[in-house]
């Protein structure tokens, strides 16, 4: 046995510089490699298409692939670890009996082409057609990277039933995506996201002969279903033959499947053209049944000339995922019926969008009317964010704006609404032109960061407070005890039962009626008046949209109730908690929005304020599933005239930080810590602590899961979820940052600046070490 192995290394060797002139027909004896370090490649006899390592952008990773080698861009065509990208220093290496394994510099086996015929390789050949090929001593084939398409199928190439196509995550991201292309074992043609959304529909079982056979791409550059009647269903109508042009049919992580071409002479040009695509126009595919598969909530899809979708954010809203181009927007303002003051509109403005529709969302319709009326009507409407016109019908729409899309086929005019500081003069002021929208927004994002947290966007609301400036200098309205009363039916529906009191549902009656939410806190100091103005001004003044917005205060004798925003999604605790998961993106989603409002109370804020108990009880979703915190501001109320060490524990058991217990400073270090135990409640949708429904071992959360991130294992925690897993590099990021979020050592975790920052993948992350060295040692 040992001989035969150093025979092979001896003939590996000798067939070193053989190698280097087998590049000129293509041929790859067994025994060579390429690594990532050297910048080799295997190339095919034309020198059109190469195989080896290419390094992934922004970061030091590699793609093992196959990509076009004279192109300027060398755009990949296959490849074969997207899901596990290689460290630097890993090597391909071209075996007899196991054909091509991909090994890191730890000798993990990364990747390896599967023999699906028992065999021993003799060479594989670097094809100029774009194929890799791994033959036998009879040069029959034994496995092909055409046969194991990823995203791209080339001319020459057959899928056959049963083969599928699937997208890559986004252009740089090669891990699996959220589309394939299933060329069905009935022979049906099927495109899906979530859902299916395109289908060839080639089966009609009363037509026998009809259905699918082959998915082929040949030389004339013809795309087409090859029938079982000899028929064709064509993709392709005008020819380009790929002896003239390079060609590529590729289904795009956007969803959309699309063939190129670039002529083979056109040197320096390099812009693919696409020949034709489908579906022609994705966003309108787009509809309520396949989910907002294309773009997120809010989001507006374009199609353009190259046929691709693009997803952008309406003025005055903004990506919640800045990484995700293709995620939900979120406007930078409030909007809906609660806390609106009788003159909102002059609030409002309204930017004109051509062509444009959400095709949910519609709650009135009127006809016969005008396109003034029209915005009108959509801005004195607090219910209102959109209102599209088209043929004297005005249709209202409101909030989450899903599944918007641009088409020149609508023949409507869109009136979306902003905000905008400027008083209008007369009359509905329209807003045109890119620099004048640019201009708006970046005084709304001037207002949602500096004014806002300042208090002096909402300073109108200064004429209801009773107390003179001074006093309580804030937004806030001073509600009677009788007044809350009648407000909440005599105290009658509870929501809920919090460490500081009871929160009770309740409608103040403010033009057509607000909901709210009254907490009345139940220990509380005695001679705390001025304390609690005093905190109630800094309470007052946060204003975030990670936030619950306290509305008010009653502080009557002995009573003291907070007033806040009702917000119809109940609490996280409800949401993740239960037996249906949501989805990963709202999951993620929710931790971005957590994260912020944490940031923003530790750093933006005039007066910092620590939480010290974020749990997902604590933390509260309106409409469209946005993660508000609640209750904060309201530790220190209560800790007042106390000193910090002998504070009884502020927090809820499993999210309190080690420090409550050991006599040791308090910071919004404890706040980062609670958060990282949510985030993994976010990540794994379970309790902290459940001793009932799992394993002794999976108990604790926090141990659980660090000890399946130390073995390798994330797939466990999240259950082996699929959208979860399509974005392992982002879980891990999430996992990663949680763990340091959890150090026992305060002075360990990141400040919640740095949690964002590495949530959004702006910095790295690095290994975490064990989060409780000292407990779990002992
Ligand atoms: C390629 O060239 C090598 C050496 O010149 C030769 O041994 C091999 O048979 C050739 N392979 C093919 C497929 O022509
Ligand atoms: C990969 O490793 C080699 C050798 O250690 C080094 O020269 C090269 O710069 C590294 N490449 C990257 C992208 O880190
Ligand atoms: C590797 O290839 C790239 C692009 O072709 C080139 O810029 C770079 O200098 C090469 N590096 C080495 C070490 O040959
Ligand atoms: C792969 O190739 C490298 C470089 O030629 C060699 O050092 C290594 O031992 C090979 N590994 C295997 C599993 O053949
Ligand atoms: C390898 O090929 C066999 C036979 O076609 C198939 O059952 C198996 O799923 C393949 N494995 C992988 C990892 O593709
Ligand atoms: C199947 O073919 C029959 C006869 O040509 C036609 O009437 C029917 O509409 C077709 N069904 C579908 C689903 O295309
Ligand atoms: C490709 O297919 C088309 C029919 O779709 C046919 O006309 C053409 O001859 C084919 N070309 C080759 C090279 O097979
Ligand atoms: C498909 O294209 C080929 C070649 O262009 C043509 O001969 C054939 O009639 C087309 N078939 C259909 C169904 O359009
Ligand atoms: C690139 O080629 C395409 C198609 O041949 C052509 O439409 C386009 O104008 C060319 N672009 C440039 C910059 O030459
Ligand atoms: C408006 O017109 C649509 C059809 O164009 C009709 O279905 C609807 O009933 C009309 N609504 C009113 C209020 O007249
Ligand atoms: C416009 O609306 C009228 C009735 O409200 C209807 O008769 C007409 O068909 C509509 N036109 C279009 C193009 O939708
Ligand atoms: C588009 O709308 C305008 C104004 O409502 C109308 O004059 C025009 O006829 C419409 N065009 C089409 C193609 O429906």
């Amino acid at each position: 046995m040992a001989f035969t192995v150093r025979l092979f290394l001896l003939s590996s060797l000798l067939l070193l510089p053989t190698y280097v002139l087998a590049q000129t027909n293509g041929s790859i004896a067994v025994g060579a490699s390429l690594s990532t370090a050297g910048n080799s490649s295997w190339l095919s006899p034309s020198g059109d298409f190469a195989f080896g390592f290419r390094q992934l952008e922004n970061n030091d990773l590699f793609l093992l692939s196959i990509w076009f080698a004279k192109i300027p861009d060398k755009t990949i065509v296959w490849y074969a670890n997207g899901d596990k990208p290689a460290p630097n220093g890993s090597v391909v290496n071209l075996t007899a009996n196991s054909g091509l394994v991909l090994t890191s510099p730890q000798g993990e086996q990364l990747w390896k082409s599967n023999q699906t015929i028992a065999g021993v390789v003799a060479h594989g050949v670097m094809i100029d057609t774009g194929n890799f090929v791994l033959e036998n001593e009879k040069s029959a084939k034994l496995w092909e990277t055409f046969k194991n398409p990823t995203d791209t199928m080339l001319p020459g190439q057959i899928l056959e039933r049963g083969g599928k196509l699937s997208s890559r995550n986004s252009e740089t991201d090669y891990t699996r995506g959220h589309f394939r292309l299933d060329f069905q074992n009935n022979g049906n043609l099927v495109l899906r996201g979530q859902r299916p959304f395109y289908s060839t529909a080639t089966t009609n079982g009363s037509v026998p002969g009809s259905a699918g056979l082959q998915l082929v791409f040949n030389d004339s550059g013809n795309f087409y279903i090859l029938r079982v009647n000899g028929g064709h269903y064509n993709f392709t109508a005008e020819e380009h033959a790929a002896k003239d042009y390079y060609l590529r049919t590729t289904l795009c992580f956007d969803g959309v499947l699309a063939q190129y071409f670039l002529p083979k002479t056109s040197v320096g040009n390099i812009s693919w053209v696409p020949l034709w695509s489908e579906p022609s126009n994705i966003c309108q595919k787009i509809n309520a049944d396949s989910g907002p598969s294309v773009c997120g909530y809010n989001s507006i899809c374009t199609y353009k000339a190259d046929k691709m979708p693009t997803c952008e954010c309406p003025t005055g809203y903004y990506l919640l995922d800045p990484n995700d181009p293709y995620g939900s927007c979120y406007p930078t303002f409030k909007q809906g019926c609660e806390n609106e003051p009788s003159y909102a509109q002059d609030l409002y403005d309204v930017q004109v969008l051509e062509n444009t529709d959400w095709l949910t969302s519609s709650f009135m319709q009127f006809n016969d009317t005008t396109a003034d009326t029209c915005s009108q009507s959509c801005l004195q409407d607090c219910s209102c964010a959109v209102a599209v016109y088209s043929n004297q019908t005005c249709q209202k729409k409101k909030f989450p704006l899903s599944y918007g899309r641009e088409d020149n086929n609508l023949n409507a005019t869109t009136f979306i609404k902003l905000m905008t500081v400027k008083k209008k003069k007369s009359g509905t002021t329209l807003v045109h032109g890119g620099s004048v929208l640019l201009g708006i927004s970046v005084v709304v994002i001037f207002m949602s960061g500096t004014a806002v947290c300042l208090g002096l966007f909402f300073s109108f609301r200064k004429k209801h407070a009773r107390f003179p400036q001074n006093d309580l200098d804030t937004n806030l309205h001073s509600f009677s005890h009788k007044e809350l009363e009648e407000a909440t039916n005599g105290f009658n529906e509870e929501l809920g039962r919090g460490s500081f009191g009871v929160v009770y549902k309740g409608i103040i009656k403010i033009g057509s009626g607000v909901q709210v939410a009254v907490k009345k806190l139940n220990c509380w100091i005695q001679d705390g008046e001025k304390e609690f103005k005093t905190e109630l001004n800094i309470i007052g003044r946060t204003h975030h949209k990670n936030l619950v917005h306290l509305v008010g205060y009653c502080d009557e004798g002995q009573e003291r109730l907070l007033v806040y925003e009702f917000l119809s999604n109940g609490t996280l605790a409800n949401f993740l908690f239960t037996d249906t998961k949501p989805s990963w993106r709202q999951r993620i989603d929710i931790a971005y929005g957590v994260a912020k409002g944490l940031l923003y109370l530790h750093e933006e804020c005039r007066t910092q304020i620590i939480h010290c108990d974020i749990k997902p009880q604590n933390i509260l979703l309106d409409d469209y599933y946005n993660a508000q915190i609640a209750d904060f501001g309201l530790a220190k109320l209560l800790m007042m005239n106390q000193s910090q060490t002998q504070t009884a524990i502020r927090g809820t058991k499993g999210y309190v930080a080690p420090e409550w217990f050991r006599n040791m400073a308090i910071s919004t270090k404890v706040d980062v810590y609670s958060f990282g135990v949510v985030l993994l409640e976010v990540i794994c949708c379970r309790s902290s602590v459940d001793r009932e429904n799992v394993s002794e071992e999976r108990a604790i959360l926090t141990d659980w899961v660090y000890d399946c991130y130390h073995d390798g294992v994330l797939d466990a925690i999240v259950d082996n979820e699929m959208e979860a897993l399509h974005e392992k590099t982002k879980l891990e990021r999430f996992v990663m940052v949680a763990l340091w979020c959890i150090q026992e050592d305060p002075s360990l975790r990141p400040t919640m600046r740095k949690v964002v920052q590495m949530l959004e993948g702006v910095v790295d992350v690095h290994v975490p070490p064990c989060p409780s060295p000292f407990s779990r040692a002992g």
